[in-house]
């Protein structure tokens, strides 16, 4: 949800920018900016449109020049459609700022500020805080800062230059993410690591409240009462080629290819003895068998892969599990208590209604643990306990590793609360989990067989609208597959319950129209078959995906899609990975964007 990068060092300024930006595009896409000190002024050069379609463009023509500090921006509009005006950064000729967040009063700062003179001329939320920062600028831009944060409501991440203090870039954190990167006579500022990653691997990650004063020898931090605040240097454990495409066409297709090495660095540290560990965080046995419900919350994918554990924890510890999408879970005043945990889901760990929801559940006082891929995001950070996915970074937008790692927990879960609370015996855990050591190979063969995923998407590129269905753990998956599809391929899709088909929805059904079957749980096998007769006889293109033991009937099947066979209770983990790559295969044949999706952005940094 928007991307901020900065520079101030000795080296051309406008390049680092934009490849910083181009890092962070996957935050937003809609129009993109810089801001330079060249010579006395301050340039501005900003576009709509993606980087490549409008700032590199843009930039191109402008007439030669040099500056060697600077702030970007690359938007995903919240206040104001996409344009050239709305476009970061934003400010006059004396302070320029970029901005990630939303500031929920700043029509009455707008309104203030017109009273004293002040005229704006984008829609933006953005250009009340650029004007109230110049209104109380008077020489001093800490002051300046700090008597404008004083008046600022919401989330926001900024930075910021002004005019008078040639090079130096000033940085605010409250909730939106900012780290400060330190190179050798360089220093940076970025939303996240990915953007500084190919200059140092060293920053400074700013908490909430807090001010940093950049130049290119480093940087102090400051407390809103100007207190200097001492704070510890961190070092990526992500390399460049993480955030890289290596060879790949598109992030997705190299973050589906990594899923079986996710998954491994996921589940290997938390398996001791053969049994799953949750000591890390302190959720030990005696709590696990002390929660009265457990509830599971996040948003989009990381929300799936809850509705998977809701069926398998339920399924084998025996314990009531809610699953809520974290923008509903908050506002329905939850009936939650005590004596109940509250798993939070998010790779980001910035996604902010999880974020909120999560603070709501430790109002109440209820247990909370969070699983999340970013180290040290706010979601991290406000749990009470935290495990990390150990994914690496998912740069494109539409999640794929992320997914199967945070199910892969799911797992680790329900087998340690089943466990816990007397439902499974140690030798049925440990037997558990090394079918789940088999899965990472088992998936590995799934992204092997591309041409199958290939020849589906053939057939689907045409399709305007398509149902999955499946039953149990297979509808809980297809809703996976019917978000992927639609996120990147725009092609209409719903996920049903199979047997809730005939209820309303089997009317939808007309010749050729698509339907993915998900069948790979043996007890439900002949249900789902009995419900793809049903939609093959109504004219329904089918394509049918099941383990490689099962017989599908062949007549009623235009497409099968053959999967390697696991336990059943394990077969999502295995199953998801066609549904990944029959979405991309399909954007693909449709010249959809596929890791930019339109209207979308990774990190949902707003309600
Ligand atoms: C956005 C992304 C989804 C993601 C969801 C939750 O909508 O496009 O892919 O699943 O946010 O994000 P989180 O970072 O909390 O997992």
């Amino acid at each position: 949800m928007c991307g901020i990068v900065g520079y101030t060092g000795d080296k051309e300024c406008a390049d680092i920018l934009v490849n910083g930006l181009r890092k962070l595009e996957y935050r937003g896409y809609d129009s993109a900016g810089i801001a330079l000190f060249e010579g006395d002024r301050i340039r501005t050069v900003k576009a709509k449109g993606k980087i490549n379609e409008g700032l590199a463009p843009r930039l191109a023509q402008q007439p030669h020049f040099s500056a060697s500090a600077g702030i970007g921006h690359t938007r995903w509009a919240t206040h104001g459609e996409p344009s050239d005006i709305n476009s970061h950064p934003i400010g006059n000729g004396r302070v320029s700022i970029v901005h990630n967040g939303i500031i929920e009063n700043y029509r009455k700062i707008k309104e203030f500020l017109t009273e004293h003179g002040y005229g704006f001329e984008s829609e933006t939320d953005t250009e009340a805080v650029a004007k109230l920062l110049d209104y109380n600028y008077n020489g001093d831009p800490l002051d300046a800062i700090i008597k404008t944060v004083a008046d600022l409501e919401g989330a926001y991440a900024l930075g910021i230059i002004f005019r008078e203090h040639k090079n130096m870039i000033y940085a605010v954190r409250k909730e939106s993410p900012l780290i400060v990167g330190q190179g050798d006579g360089e220093m940076f500022i970025g939303s996240d690591v990915t953007a500084i990653i190919e200059h140092t691997d060293k920053y400074y990650l700013m908490e909430p409240g807090e001010i940093a004063e950049i130049s290119k020898d480093g940087a102090t931090f400051y407390d809103i009462h100007r207190n200097i605040i001492e704070k510890e240097l961190q070092t990526a454990d992500w390399d460049v080629s993480a955030a890289e495409k290596g060879g790949f066409a598109h992030f997705m297709l190299k973050e589906i290819h990594e899923q079986p090495d996710a998954l491994k660095k996921t589940i290997h540290p938390r398996i001791k003895d053969g049994m799953p560990d949750f000591s890390e965080c302190g959720l030990t046995d005696e709590k696990l068998n002390g929660y009265r419900h457990i509830y599971i919350i996040g948003c989009g994918s990381a929300m799936h892969a809850g509705i998977v554990g809701k069926y398998i924890i339920e399924s084998l510890a025996r314990t009531p599990v809610i699953v809520d999408m974290a923008s509903e879970f908050r506002y329905r005043n939850p009936l939650l208590s005590k004596d109940d945990l509250v798993v939070v889901i998010s790779q980001s760990g910035e996604t902010a209604d999880t974020l909120e929801a999560l603070k709501l559940s430790n109002k109440i006082g209820a247990d909370t643990l969070a699983i999340v891929n970013v180290v040290g995001s706010s979601i991290a950070r406000e749990a009470k306990m935290v495990m990390y996915t150990l994914a690496g970074p998912e740069i494109s937008v539409c999640s794929t590793k992320a997914y199967m790692v945070q199910t892969a927990f799911m797992y680790l879960l329900a087998f340690r609360v089943a466990y816990a609370r007397g439902e499974i015996s140690e030798q049925e855990t440990k037997q558990l989990i090394a079918e789940l050591n088999e899965i990472p190979d088992k998936v590995q063969k799934c992204i092997d067989s591309q041409e199958q995923y290939q020849k589906v998407a053939a057939r689907l590129m045409s399709a305007d609208s398509l149902l999955y269905i499946g039953r149990g753990l297979d509808y809980a998956l297809s809703m996976e597959g019917s978000l992927k599809l639609k996120e990147i391929s725009y092609i209409h899709s719903e996920s049903y319950a199979a047997g809730e088909l005939k209820h309303g929805t089997i009317s939808l059904i007309e010749e050729g129209m698509p339907v993915i079957a998900v069948a790979t749980q043996h007890d439900l096998y002949k249900k789902t078959v009995s419900n793809v007769k049903e939609v093959k006889s109504r004219g329904a293109m089918v394509v049918f995906i099941c383990g490689e033991d099962m017989e599908p009937a062949e007549n009623d099947i235009d497409c099968p899609v053959y999967l390697p066979s696991a336990r059943d209770m394990l077969m999502p983990l295995v199953a998801v990975v066609p549904l990944q790559l029959i979405a991309y295969y399909t954007a693909v044949l449709k010249n959809c964007d596929v890791d930019h999706p339109r209207n979308l952005a990774k990190s949902v940094t707003v309600e």
